[in-house]
């Protein structure tokens, strides 16, 4: 017999970067495969669920009225495969400190993903990006447990079907899969991605003696000039995602905002930042009671302390239209908005 710790009306504030005070009726850890295989023939049939890595691209809009499932499965080792280096890290494991590990391994590839908070096991889901890499480009496979059948399965690169902030766990997988572990295709020679701007600027005088680690101070160089801290102020990083537009529609603003920034994504569409569009319709800095638009970076909506997610998704809302009604677009959220 499997014994199972489940605790009942637990408060979330500490689960969620947010730091929004919400409840789940019922809460567990789960540290084994043998206790989630169980909890997948009882549980996990019965009530609704959700699964729970650092919960930083979460946001509660009230109380969770079933079962928090809390993944902290951990472990993590480096080893040779043909001409690179596999990074095997289960799903539990602080990402950021396993990029620190692939690092003091001498090992490339992930030093761009430095800094981004949550778990190994919930970077597949949005397949996690920043400064020119995605989690994509050095993914190897990745191991994921069959909530229906209690089977085991391994997803490919296809399989994961990448996109920006998107995988098949976001898409037609959504809910069936708990990801158990995740591994890397790291290598030892310098290659190093630094074309993003601010990146690129910061590191001009180092050119000849790049190495990973000075890649990632770097990046969290940049990142802490911009993003709020969650253990100060609560916040889920990006609240929206880029919004892709069509050239021909990128032209037309162009020639009533000339100095609109855009990146273009192939012959036909281009990303513009959400983070422009925001400023522009003037949320950034402003502040609305307990909530508000970070001053350093439009893109991101925070917590002052004592929020509700309802008053987030209030301020969100607003957005949306605000920048609807100036520009015609649509600003799709990153942030997991559960109801
Ligand atoms: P959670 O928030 O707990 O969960 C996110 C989603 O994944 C949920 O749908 C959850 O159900 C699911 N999930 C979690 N674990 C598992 C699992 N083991 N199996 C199946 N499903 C699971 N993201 C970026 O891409 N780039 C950035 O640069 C970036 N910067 C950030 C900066 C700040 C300050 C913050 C607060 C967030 C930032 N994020 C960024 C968002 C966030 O860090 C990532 O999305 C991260 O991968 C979320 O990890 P988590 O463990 O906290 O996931
Ligand atoms: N910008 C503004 N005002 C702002 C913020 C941004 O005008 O207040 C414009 C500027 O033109 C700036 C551009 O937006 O040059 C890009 O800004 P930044 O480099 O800060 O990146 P971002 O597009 O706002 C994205 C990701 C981040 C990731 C960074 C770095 C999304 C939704 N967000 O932000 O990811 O860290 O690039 O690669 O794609 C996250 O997903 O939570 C996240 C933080």
């Amino acid at each position: 017999m499997v014994k199972m710790n489940i605790l009942k009306n637990r408060s979330l504030k500490e689960h969620n970067t947010f730091g929004i005070d919400a409840k789940a009726k019922y809460y567990i850890e789960i540290k084994d495969i043998e206790t989630l295989k169980a909890l997948a023939r009882n549980e996990l049939q019965q009530l609704p669920y959700l699964i729970l890595g650092g919960g930083s691209n979460l946001l509660f809009g009230g109380d969770f009225d079933g079962l928090v499932v809390k993944i902290d499965l951990k472990g993590k080792r480096a080893y040779e495969k043909n001409n690179h280096v596999i990074l095997e890290a289960s799903a539990g494991e602080n990402w950021h400190e396993t990029v620190l590990y692939s690092l003091d391994k001498g090992l490339n590839g992930l030093e761009n993903l430095s800094l981004i908070p949550g778990t190994v096991g919930a970077a597949p889901i949005q397949n996690i990006g920043a400064y020119g890499v995605e989690l994509k480009d050095i993914f190897e496979t990745l191991e994921a447990f069959n909530i229906q059948t209690g089977e085991i399965e391994h997803f490919s690169k296809e399989e994961c079907q990448f996109d920006y902030r998107y995988s098949t766990f976001k898409g037609p997988d959504k809910g069936r899969y708990i990801i158990l572990k995740v591994f890397f295709r790291l290598h030892r020679n310098p290659v190093f991605t630094i074309n993003y701007g601010s990146l690129n600027a910061l590191l001009q005088n180092e050119k000849g003696l790049l190495n990973a680690r000075k890649v990632s101070e770097a990046v969290i160089k940049i990142r802490q000039s911009k993003l709020p801290n969650p253990e100060e102020i609560g916040n889920a990083g990006s609240f929206f995602k880029n919004p892709v537009i069509t050239l021909g529609y990128y032209e037309q603003l162009k020639r009533e905002y000339p100095e609109v920034p855009g990146y273009k994504v192939n012959e036909e569409y281009i990303k513009v930042p959400a983070g422009w569009l925001i400023e522009k319709n003037g949320w950034k800095g402003k502040r609305f009671g307990h909530v508000g638009v970070h001053a350093k970076q439009a893109l991101v909506l925070v917590n002052y302390g004592g929020a509700s997610g309802e008053e987030l998704i209030h301020l969100s809302k607003e957005i949306q239209a605000g920048v609807m009604e100036e520009f015609r677009i649509h600003l799709e959220p990153e942030v997991t908005i559960i109801k």
